[in-house]
């Protein structure tokens, strides 16, 4: 399972992410769909990239009470996507009602990992706002301990955290890495950045590459390039 490169399809209409896509001519590259286009075009959007072949990690990051989450996660299932995600401070009840909904009669069921903290939260906005008064480290792994105890897949999280996730939960437990650039590209807003070949190096499972590819000249050529440099 995993080793694939996941390409950020954040443009904010289906005509854009659609011509976008129409570059791809001979690989489907596996698309992560964000709140911004799911919430301007709805799920008409993941069937018909669904319809073209790729798979799909829809981006919603859910978080509400365990019945809600449930419910919506048994609609996520049936869209069939590949991926999707919630938040682990929703606490692990809220995660095992998620498994429960996102399962469906035949057993099946989309992988399914946790946001821990989020990067725009930092150590002193954690303490200050959340009143969450342990180093952020430690509760980063205390989430993704948590997602596990609830069953789920894995976490999103830094390459950088990669190995103390598996460290903690194991080598199984899968790490979704955004904030992948190229050694010779644009950081652009991301701070604490890696290449696609140190991500491998930091054995993340799943890449999530936005802007270097998207905004690439030549959108194939950067997502081949983060192929070979990822998955070898
Ligand atoms: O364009 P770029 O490669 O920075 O896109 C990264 C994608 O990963 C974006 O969709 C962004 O919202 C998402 N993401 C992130 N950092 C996180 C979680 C998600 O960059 N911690």
């Amino acid at each position: 399972m995993g080793k694939d490169v996941i390409v950020a399809c954040d443009f904010n209409t289906a005509e854009e992410t659609l011509r976008f896509l129409d570059n791809f001519t001979e690989e489907k590259p596996y698309v992560k769909i964000g709140m911004e286009l799911f919430y301007a075009e709805g799920p008409e959007i993941v069937r018909e990239i669904k319809r073209r072949g790729h798979k799909i990690f829809l981006d919603l990051k859910l978080h509400d009470i365990p019945n809600t989450v449930k419910k919506a996660m048994a609609v996520l299932s049936r869209l069939d996507v590949d991926m999707c995600n919630l938040h682990a401070a929703g606490t692990v009840a809220m995660m095992e009602a998620a498994i429960e909904g996102l399962t469906r009669p035949d057993g099946t069921r989309p992988l399914l990992i946790a946001v821990t903290q989020l990067t725009s939260t930092d150590q002193e906005r954690m303490e200050r706002d959340l009143l969450i008064n342990e180093p952020l480290e430690k509760v980063v792994m205390h989430y993704a301990s948590n997602a596990k105890a609830a069953g789920l897949d894995g976490v999103v999280c830094s390459p950088l955290e990669s190995p103390a996730v598996h460290e903690t939960c194991g080598k199984e437990f899968l790490t979704v890495t955004p904030g992948v650039r190229f050694a010779d590209g644009d950081k652009g807003d991301q701070v604490r950045v890696t290449t696609p070949e140190k991500a491998r190096q930091l054995a993340s499972d799943y890449i999530v590459v936005g802007r270097p590819i998207t905004q690439a000249q030549d959108p194939v050529a950067a997502y081949r390039r983060c192929i070979k440099e990822f998955v070898g």
